[in-house]
């Protein structure tokens, strides 16, 4: 069976920058409640007129920079809560922008579990033989369905994109484990813009389509998925926490993390965090925080790295990859 790796990656991070202090001028918030509940310290938020599929353009231009060829890409995934349009996908725009003819497109919907679920699709896909090259794009404009006035989810997220290139391995580098759950719940929902609650004058009056977010809720099921997720990944590569050299977890909540490190025995040190620096970017986080990290010099050849994600749907998940 081919393995499939992660050949080339690349961020992008839109240049207007909020602070908590920004928020607390406008809001009945403050930097401590912020800093203490969440982690977050700032977040970036993309132009006013910058679509997905312009954030996307711009991290493949951060790939190319770095002299990746991206002709013989395959398969294009997009995970993305903020799509350009209902049809046609935005990763079709982008193969049709990139010029690639033999090549199929995919926008995946697995909201802040996108990365995760995408990686585990393109690793199919390889190791099946179906492609050879996949681009997995998570792009999150998700600041545009937050309602600005609501200071519960306001303050919690930010938009970035983040880009992996994935290809057939020649060694035994690549993805070694992988698991993906999801459950049906209403606790974490953007309510309005599909066939249930179309847009209406009303349904928008209503606030029906921005985030709305159980979140004591969600935070109580995100810390046991997480730890589920991590058990039934290092169980099917027969490994535990301490083969793992990097834990690269989906940043929403800096308690979530601190609850999975204490409960995993996983030393803090070795997670990478960067919610402090970008909020809640939905499918995006663990792919900025793993191209920080690889670009830093942190990760090397032959590391297990471990990513678990949880988000809408509900959905959840993990990726173990070796180095
Ligand atoms: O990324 C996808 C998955 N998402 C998650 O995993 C997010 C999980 N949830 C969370 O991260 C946390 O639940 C939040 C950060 C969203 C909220 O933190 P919390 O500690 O669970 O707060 P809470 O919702 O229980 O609210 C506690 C209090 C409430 O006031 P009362 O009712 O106790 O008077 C809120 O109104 O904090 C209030 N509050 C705020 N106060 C100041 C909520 N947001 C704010 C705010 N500033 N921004």
């Amino acid at each position: 069976m081919n393995k499939a790796y992660i050949k080339a990656l690349a961020n992008y991070i839109p240049e207007k920058m909020m602070t908590n202090e920004d928020f607390a001028a406008t809001l009945e918030t403050s930097n401590e409640w912020i800093l203490t509940r969440t982690g977050i310290e700032q977040r970036h938020i993309a132009a006013e007129d910058e679509t997905t599929l312009d954030m996307g353009m711009k991290v493949l231009e951060n790939l190319k920079k770095q002299g990746i060829n991206l002709d013989d890409v395959d398969g294009i995934i997009v995970p993305t809560t903020t799509k350009d349009y209902p049809t046609p996908s935005t990763s079709a725009l982008i193969q049709n922008a990139l010029g690639l003819k033999n090549c199929f497109s995919l926008d995946l919907s697995a909201a802040c579990s996108g990365y995760v679920y995408s990686i585990n699709t393109a690793t199919a896909l390889i190791e099946s033989g179906v492609c050879t090259n996949v681009l997995v794009i998570a792009i999150e404009k998700i600041t545009k369905d937050v309602n600005w006035n609501d200071r519960s989810t306001a303050i919690l997220f930010g938009d970035a994109a983040t880009v992996a290139l994935l290809s057939k391995s020649n060694d035994d580098s690549g993805v070694i484990a992988m698991d993906m759950q999801s459950r049906a719940s209403d606790i974490l929902i953007v309510p309005s813009s599909g066939t249930a609650i179309p847009i209406s004058v009303q349904n928008i009056e209503d606030g029906k389509h921005f985030i709305h977010m159980e979140g004591s809720e969600t935070f109580k099921i995100a810390v046991t998925e997480f730890c589920n997720s991590i058990e039934k990944t290092l169980k099917e590569a027969n490994m535990s926490m301490d083969d793992i050299s990097c834990f690269i977890p989906h940043q929403a909540n800096i308690r979530i993390i601190q609850y999975v490190a204490k409960k995993t025995g996983f030393p803090y040190d070795k997670i990478e965090i960067i919610l402090n620096k970008y909020g809640n970017t939905s499918s995006a986080s663990i792919g900025l925080a793993l191209t920080e990290a690889y670009h830093s010099g942190k990760i090397k050849k032959g590391d297990n790295i471990l990513f678990t994600a949880f988000g809408a749907g509900l959905t959840w998940g993990s990726t173990l990859i070796r180095w």
